[in-house]
């Protein structure tokens, strides 16, 4: 664990600028948030991106005057990308710096580490990225403005039935994630569900680098899809070491690949492959294209993944609640946050639910040479709000203009075939 000045100081080296500022203003003058995120460590592109976004959004909230007459103050505390780690930084933020609300963390077992201290000291916590469903179930101070698990292992699922037209999937599912432990569960069940068959089932544990065993098993079932709900790292080694053993089928998987780092390397064994995710930069939506564009003039040029945005739209959303409840007392910021209906986010239009839960659609991403393109988008009840774009390159409605909750809880129709 790092102190917090040397986060400080390395925020200033690169990532951020924001917290370095503020943390030489006066006590009392700003409004101290805490934000804990796997600076390092196995999931490090996660924490950097996220906290990048979270910066930028707060450089632009304070150069327009702050919140109710302060600027914000970010303290971040690397968590190494562990989960003993996440805890003890959410009790140093709320301890030692006394934080008003929290930021955090991207993983979810992490969130779920981290969550039960913000809970008991009334801290509210606003995860940008957690999809597994048991972390905002930690009580009423804990949120989330991403999509859950479920949905995004139905959607998988369906988009693997109904798009793809694949009947027979292996899964590979990382059992020292609940992440991944979740997404399989919801993929699972609705790929059964739903007219499909699950021919095999696999695990690994986080840090792993060696998935031969595993896939030698999945190629005797001959299945003609893969679903590995992993994080980046990890599935970098099994795609590759798939396609070497001769796996040429499509693979799919959620929003934990998406990382700068996923195909390094590796670009054309992740031909035919799929995941679910928050966010397209191609989306011509204005609202992401500005953001893209802001993102890369403040980052050397470094194009803004799902958790850049997830976590520009969590400190947005933070302020504006803040802004409304005009005080950061905690009970009254956390009804506030409760109460987040359209906020207009990069990353969709965002309603918390009843649940502390944020429902939006979902972009299925199709790499092609190591770029991720549009493929298809989902909505929130799972129906297919565009046709299946088979060939990777864009032909995408704008974000804003997709419905969002208002269709049929209907499966997604079957839309053109890929014919693989
Ligand atoms: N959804 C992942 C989790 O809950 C984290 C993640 C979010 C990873 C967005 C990548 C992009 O653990």
């Amino acid at each position: 664990m790092r102190s917090t000045v040397f986060l400080v100081a390395l925020s200033c080296c690169g990532i951020a600028l924001a917290s370095c500022n503020k943390t030489t203003s006066p006590a009392g003058d700003t409004i101290p948030i805490g934000e804990y995120a796997s600076l390092t460590g196995n999931t490090a592109t996660f924490g950097q991106s996220v906290h990048s976004g979270a910066v930028l959004a707060i450089d632009e909230i304070n150069t327009s005057g702050g919140v109710i007459g302060k600027k914000i103050n970010l303290i971040t505390e690397d968590d190494q990308s562990k989960t003993e780690d996440a805890a003890a930084a959410v009790h140093k933020l709320i301890d030692r710096d006394q934080v008003i609300a929290l930021l955090g963390e991207v993983a979810s077992g992490r969130s779920k580490a981290g969550g039960p201290i913000a809970q008991s000291a009334h801290v509210p916590m606003i995860s940008p990225a957690s999809t597994n469903e048991d972390v905002t179930k930690i009580g009423d101070y804990i949120f989330r403005i991403c999509f859950v698990d479920s949905y995004q292992g139905q959607s998988m699922a369906r988009f693997a039935l109904n798009s793809l037209g694949k009947k027979r999937a292996a899964l590979l599912e990382d059992m020292k994630q609940d992440y991944s432990v979740g997404l399989a569960k919801s993929f699972r069940e609705t790929f059964a569900k739903s007219g499909g068959q699950i021919v095999s089932e696999q695990s690994y544990a986080s840090g792993d680098k060696d998935f031969h065993a595993q896939l030698t098993s999945i190629r005797s079932f001959n299945p003609d899809v893969i679903f590995v709900p992993g994080y980046y790292n990890e599935v970098g080694l099994i795609v590759r070491q798939a396609r070497e053993l001769g796996l040429t089928c499509p693979i799919l998987g959620g929003d934990g690949w998406d990382s700068p780092e996923l195909t390094k390397g590796n670009e054309s064994a992740f031909n035919d492959t799929y995941f679910s995710n928050h966010f397209a930069t191609e989306d011509p939506d204005p609202v992401v294209q500005e953001f893209v564009k802001k993102y890369k003039a403040k980052n050397d040029g470094k194009t803004p993944d799902a958790m850049a945005a997830l976590g520009y739209d969590a400190a947005r959303i933070l302020a504006d609640a803040i802004t409304r409840a005009g005080t950061t007392e905690h009970q009254k910021l956390r009804d506030a946050i409760a109460a987040t209906k359209d906020f207009p986010g990069v990353t969709g239009m965002i309603t918390i639910d009843k649940d502390r839960n944020a429902q939006k659609p979902l972009t299925i991403l199709r790499i092609v040479d190591g770029k991720f393109h549009f493929a298809q988008r989902i909505g929130a009840n799972g129906e297919a709000l565009t046709p299946f774009n088979p060939n990777g390159k864009n032909s995408m409605a704008p974000a804003s203009t997709a419905p969002t909750s208002a269709a049929p809880a209907t499966p997604a129709p079957a839309s053109t075939p890929a014919g693989k």
